[in-house]
């Protein structure tokens, strides 16, 4: 799904993120499940992650991080208009995280929903939100990606409890100010042939969670790590040249390329790609591994307080995700 060009500029106005106190090590995994630090290294690039605590739930995260976009953008909660939370670990199936959110910080004019697209979550949220400020619908948005996914990992499969963590990432939207930049281009995509690929299969309409069932860990992330890897690659590359050419970008002018966190061999493959310097793609995945929905909001939050951009420089954000989605956004920041 491409960019139509669209008449109000939207500007992101504030960034925060949220991530629990506990951290988990790979030296602390290694003697929970048959791994080792070197191996989750070597093969991922995560050294550490955060859990949340268990009376934290995915709301609490979120709202903190909403709390500190709300502040570095000078706005009040009761200011903003529509709260989108990307997330697939929501408080609880219904009513949304988001409904959670906007009672939590207090912004109690907004319209809040959540959406599903899991790391792909946070952009799909971006895209939803301009397009509504631009169309005139809301005048502003906080958009959030949250994750506990700590309640949905398998802490006995090495293959995929150590690539997770917890956290959350949020950001202001609103229509362009003087002098601020704006959202140039955006793309989204999903292929639901693939969605064997990473899933949680229990929990939902299609396998309750029942009491002969209970201990099939059906309600946890299983996944074909391979096969996902090379999809991402593949996808990511693709979903960022296409908002660099529409926002009619050379790659070396680019001052920051944000990826999804997941494995730092798909994002070192994905900046060769691009022929973006390895040096302008921000990483922090080694502190918090992969947060789903939260992974690029927190990267996002965190590379723009460390300075990593400036004002009127380009910056690309990519996802990938379960589904499977993907997407990207050109940002004049
Ligand atoms: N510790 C030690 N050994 C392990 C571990 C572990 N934690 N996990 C797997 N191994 C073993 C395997 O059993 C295998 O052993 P074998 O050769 O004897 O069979 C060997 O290591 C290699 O396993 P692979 O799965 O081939 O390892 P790979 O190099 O592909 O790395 C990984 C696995 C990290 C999961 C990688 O495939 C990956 O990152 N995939 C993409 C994940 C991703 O991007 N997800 C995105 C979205 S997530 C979301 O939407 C929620």
């Amino acid at each position: 799904m491409s960019e139509l060009n669209s008449k109000v500029d939207v500007s992101i106005a504030g960034t925060g993120s949220y991530v629990p106190e506990r951290v988990l090590t790979n030296d602390e995994l290694a003697s929970m499940v048959d791994t080792s630090n070197e191996w989750i290294l070597t093969r991922t690039g995560i050294r550490e992650r955060h859990i949340a605590a268990e009376g934290e739930y995915t709301s609490h995260m979120a709202s903190h991080a909403a709390r500190r976009a709300l502040e570095q953008a000078g706005m009040q909660a009761s200011e903003i208009e529509l709260i989108i939370v990307a997330t697939i670990t929501p408080d609880t199936p219904t009513p949304a995280t988001a409904c959670h959110v906007q009672q939590q910080i207090g912004a109690n004019r907004a319209v809040a929903f959540d959406i599903s697209a899991a790391c792909s979550g946070f952009l799909y949220a971006m895209k939803i939100a301009k397009r509504l400020i631009s169309d005139g619908a809301f005048q502003n948005a906080l958009i959030i990606g949250a994750e506990k996914l700590s309640t949905v990992t398998n802490w006995q499969d090495r293959t995929t409890c150590v690539l997770f963590g917890d956290g959350a990432g949020a950001a202001v939207l609103r229509r362009s100010q003087p002098g601020e930049g704006a959202i140039v281009a955006t793309e989204m995509g999903t292929d639901g042939n693939l969605t064997h690929l990473l899933e949680i299969a229990g929990g939902g309409s299609a396998c309750p969670i029942t009491a002969a069932n209970v201990h099939e860990n059906l309600a946890t992330l299983s996944m074909q790590g391979k096969e996902v890897f090379k999809h991402a690659v593949t996808r990511m590359k693709e979903a960022a040249e296409k908002v660099i050419e529409r926002a009619g970008w050379k790659p070396e002018e680019i001052a920051c390329v944000i990826p999804h966190q997941a494995n730092l061999r798909i994002i070192d493959a994905i900046a060769d790609r691009l022929a973006v310097p390895n040096d302008r793609v921000f990483v922090n995945l080694d502190k918090y591994g992969n947060t789903s929905a939260a992974a690029v909001a927190i990267a996002l939050d965190e590379a723009n307080r460390k300075g990593a951009f400036h004002r009127g420089d380009r910056i690309v954000l990519v996802v990938f995700g379960a589904g499977l989605t993907w997407a990207a956004a050109a940002i004049r920041w």
